[in-house]
């Protein structure tokens, strides 16, 4: 029987302190129907030795290795977050190549293949996720594996012209290719890559038979996460009446309450969204004293320049706003930077009368379908969506903006903040019954057996074998970091 072997850099093992973020969703999913192994980065930097241990469990083992401490700042402060990040977020201008940063990405890449190559066996399925991982398939090929080896991207991939922006592309992105199945959140990404394919490895084929390497078929397809719509439902509906959730409340003295919950990226759109807010307090002068911003947002990354003076701004514009239009009994924007439980995010978006999930660019943003499942279907609360969210491909129906539109966002505001209920009702019916369907838990299968081509993984895995009770939904004490 074939076990699946999960590979991505942060690991959500239990008692760890490194939480893997969005990624923690998709993966749970995946291993509680197949069983196997998640394999990544214990949290540890080391400047000799290097450990790998195992901790056993059931339905999922995971094996965590250390690292070096200079590889890793140069592959993750470096050539992942410094280069690549930018890049697969439109975002050229960011970016700072080094070739340094590139050695430690390699090092650190064939450290996991060497890792992985006393541990695989033959018939392993193996599933790689994310960008940290682009030459992983490569390194092992090279150490003789024949296995079954699928990638997701959970990032945007962004059009060759701008992948092709990146030093060495020709090495880097082209090793995808030694991938038996690219998987990526939106059509839009897929065919972003198999435009590269076709254009920089001219490799025959297409984007539904897939290319032909000379060595295998690599085949591309879009698979958008999704969430545990109904477990998340009944999750909010628990945490609302929770004490914290109350405290925050009736802090709000019955204002309305928007809510905004993001990591401190530049790609989330946090300083845009700020003026927009704003503005909207500028040209809605009835809506001041009367609603309350929510804007919570965990720092990340926080070495990175970029990420410094994005921290800087956000928080002097929040002061500007608050001087300006505060007064000593009302706040308009409550600015946090404490991570909070995924439990007390799923009572606060169920009380919240708007979302603002306004991404310059992202992958998918599942803080986005979230705040869709946490609501109550008689009385939802509204959805405003940057169109450059990889959810919005699904998430018609919300109110969708261009967050760069400063008065186009503050008249959503105004549009969420008064719309009729019916029309609330009618929004939140078709986009609950949308995610509802691309519920997680079906997500692992649909790439698996892209991958595989068979139901052939353990013993759990045909599809609805997983017990509905056994949820996905790291519910844990622990603060969760939001993708
Ligand atoms: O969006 C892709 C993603 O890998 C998320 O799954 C995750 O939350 C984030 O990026 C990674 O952040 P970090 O650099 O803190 O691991």
């Amino acid at each position: 029987m074939a076990r699946l072997v999960v590979v991505s850099n942060r690991v959500s093992a239990p008692k760890s302190v490194t939480r893997a973020g969005g990624l923690e969703v998709a993966v749970m999913a995946s291993l509680k129907r197949n069983p196997g192994i998640w394999f990544g980065w214990s949290g540890k930097l080391s400047t000799n030795i290097l450990a790998t241990r195992t901790i056993e469990g059931d339905p999922v083992s995971f094996v965590l290795t250390d690292l070096p401490k200079a590889a890793y700042d140069e592959f993750y402060y470096g050539f992942a977050n410094r280069v690549l990040w930018p890049i697969l977020h439109y975002r050229l201008d960011l970016a700072e190549f080094s070739r340094q940063d590139l050695s430690g990405y390699t090092q650190i890449n064939d450290h996991f293949a060497d890792e992985l190559h006393e541990l695989l066996k033959p018939d392993d399925v193996v599933w790689v996720h994310d960008y940290h991982f682009l030459l992983l398939a490569k390194a092992l090929r090279e150490r003789g594996h024949r296995n079954r080896i699928g990638f997701f991207l959970h990032t945007p991939f962004p059009p060759v012209e701008i992948i092709t922006g990146l030093p060495h592309h020709e090495r880097i992105i082209s090793a995808l290719c030694h991938y038996d199945l690219c998987g990526f959140q939106t059509e839009t990404d897929a065919a972003n890559f198999a435009r590269y394919v076709e254009s920089e490895c001219h490799f025959p084929g297409d984007r539904k038979r897939g290319y032909d390497t000379g060595e295998r078929i690599v085949r591309i397809g879009d698979f958008p996460v999704g969430v545990e719509t109904d477990s998340f439902n009944k999750m909010a509906r628990r945490a609302i009446r929770s004490s914290f959730a109350d405290g925050v409340l009736s802090s709000l003295s019955g204002r309305a309450m928007i809510i905004g919950v993001d990591r401190l990226d530049y790609s989330k759109g946090i300083q845009n969204r700020l003026e927009a807010f704003e503005r909207f307090l500028a040209t809605y002068p009835e809506w001041r004293d009367n609603v309350t911003y929510l804007q919570i947002t965990p720092k990340s990354r926080s070495e990175i320049p970029e990420y410094m003076d994005m921290e800087r701004n956000v928080s002097s514009t929040v002061g500007r706003v608050n001087g300006q239009y505060g007064e000593a009994s009302w706040t308009p924007i409550r600015y946090v930077n404490r991570a909070h439980t995924r439990t007390a995010l799923a009572g606060l978006y169920r009380a919240a009368r708007a979302a603002l999930v306004t991404p310059l660019r992202d992958g998918m943003n599942l803080v986005a379908k979230e705040y869709v499942a946490a609501q109550d279907a008689d009385d939802p609360g509204v959805l405003i969506l940057s169109r450059f969210a990889g959810a919005a491909v699904e998430c018609k129906p919300a109110l969708l903006v261009n967050p760069y539109d400063t008065e186009a966002v503050a008249a959503a505001i105004y549009r969420a903040l008064t719309m009729p209920i019916e029309e609330r009702r009618a929004r939140h019916n078709a986009l609950y019954a949308i995610l509802a369907k691309n519920d997680i838990n079906e997500w692992p299968g649909r790439f698996l057996t892209a991958l595989t081509g068979a139901e052939t993984l353990g013993a759990t895995a045909s599809a609805g074998s997983l017990p509905h009770s056994a949820s996905a939904v790291p519910e844990g004490r622990s603060a969760y970091r939001p993708n």
